[in-house]
């Protein structure tokens, strides 16, 4: 099948590398000539484990090709995907202009049947809009369906999220399209949904909120752990095992940060504001989030007792680890506090260090976590990156000026590292 997928951000390059390599025809499109030139060169924008491979190997087969000449994409292709940015605006809405261009783009250069998907993160109703949009600008009044299909993938793991869905879901009213999407994604093999396109819209962001609903209420769990003595993690793994409940997700930590969760809760209430729905348990989601970080801040004034003048270290930045994206990191806000309050902040992270360099200034970004902990009075640590599980604490220890471990994501042993003389400070624990 011919395909062309429009904006290639994190879910529009890794879907047109899934794709093509399922064996369709793939162009990949975005207005940055600068991007695409670097694609087709081999140069892949983001770090994200295995996908580089996936895109040379692809792009060698020659079913997958990366462009800005969108008029030819559109042209060729009989699926045509809506990849582009949703970001949010001041309110938290949503902000859907591109998805509008590129809907004006598609409805004037299409000259045959096209299936028009939404894969972008939207509003519910959103759909219909496109819908609307293409018939007012498509003067010919060539046929045309729209689906939503919202993408579930996780950074850091997308290449095995990507060929590796829990479910497929497809809205729309089109037994015609429904059954081209199904064809699409059959060599998956994996459950697929289909349903009308509202619901489909629906289905995710419930599905986000849902999952940040967990994590808050873990961290609210943590928090009365803290109060009455008790070890969240014990909480957690005696809570998963409940079926009903699982286990994933229970991890309480500094609060959830990434592109997806704090934008999409926030766009969910908004949405639900406009149908005159107060949504307050989700307002309670994002405002234990955004404690959660205080919190942590709270317990390095409390193991520091004065922070001006301290020497913090800090391992992992990156919203999650095996990633290099900052965008709403935790770590932002946690480090742009301690430097206000007089810390000296040294801190490494294997992948976001460049894109941390440009959000976050004032600090002395180190090669290796050795450098972080020399003369540190306290170390930091904020994603849960497996290298940092493998370190010589002994050796870090010989390098530190006073023995404090901060660990935002229990992710050491407290047992071990106590007993290697540091004084250990986790949350919930
Ligand atoms: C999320 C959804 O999981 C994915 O389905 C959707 O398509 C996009 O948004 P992503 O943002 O890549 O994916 O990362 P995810 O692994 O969900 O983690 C999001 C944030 O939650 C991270 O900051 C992570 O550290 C935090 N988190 C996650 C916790 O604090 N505790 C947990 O138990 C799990």
């Amino acid at each position: 099948m011919n395909i062309a997928i429009l904006g290639i951000g994190y879910v529009g390059l890794t879907t047109s590398a899934m794709l093509a390599e399922l064996g369709h025809g793939i162009i990949g499109i975005d207005i940055d000539e600068s991007k695409i030139k670097e694609i087709n060169q081999g140069i892949i924008p983001i770090y994200e484990p295995g996908l580089d491979v996936l895109i040379h190997k692809n792009i060698k087969s020659k079913r997958l090709v990366y462009s800005t000449d969108i008029k030819e994409a559109i042209k060729k292709s009989e699926v045509i995907f809506i990849c582009v940015g949703t970001p949010p605006k001041e309110n938290g809405e949503a902000d859907l202009s591109y998805v509008e261009n590129v809907a004006r783009c598609i409805a004037e250069h299409m000259d045959s049947y096209k299936i028009i998907v939404e894969k972008s993160t939207v509003p519910v109703e959103t759909g219909e809009r496109v819908a609307e949009t293409i018939r007012m600008y498509n003067l010919k009044g060539i046929d045309f369906d729209v689906v939503s299909n919202p993408e579930f993938l996780r950074e850091g793991s997308a290449v095995y999220d990507t060929f590796h869905p829990d479910r497929i879901v497809i809205g729309t009213s089109s037994k015609k399209a429904a059954d081209i999407m199904k064809k699409l994604y059959a060599p998956l093999s994996v459950p697929i949904v289909v349903t009308d396109i509202r619901s489909a819209e629906i289905i995710k962001h419930a599905s986000n909120s849902f999952l940040a609903t967990k994590i808050s209420f873990i961290n609210a769990i943590a928090n009365i752990c803290e109060l009455s003595g008790a070890d969240v993690v014990k909480v957690a793994e005696g809570m998963g095992y409940d079926k009903r409940i699982g286990r994933e997700f229970l991890n309480a930590g500094i609060g959830y940060g990434g592109s997806c969760f704090p934008k999409d809760v926030s766009a969910f209430i908004k949405i639900s504001e406009k149908y005159g729905y107060n949504f307050k348990l989700l307002k309670a989601v994002e405002e234990i989030n955004e404690m959660q970080k205080f919190n942590f801040i709270r317990k390095v004034e409390k193991a520091l007792w004065i922070v001006k003048g301290k020497n913090i270290g800090v391992l992992g930045l990156s919203f999650k680890p095996n990633t290099d994206d900052m965008r709403s990191a935790p770590s932002i806000e946690i480090l742009n506090t301690l430097k206000h309050e007089g810390a000296k902040i040294k801190a490494y992270d294997p992948k976001a260090e460049e894109k941390s360099k440009e959000i976050i200034q004032g600090v002395e970004y180190c090669d290796n976590p050795y450098q972080v902990a020399e003369n540190a009075d306290a170390l930091v640590i904020l994603t849960e990156w497996k290298e940092f599980s493998e370190l010589n604490f002994d050796k870090i220890k010989q390098l530190m000026r006073t023995k404090i471990v901060i660990d935002g994501r229990n992710m050491l042993d407290p047992d071990k590292i106590k007993q290697l003389g540091f004084k250990y400070i986790s949350v919930g624990r």
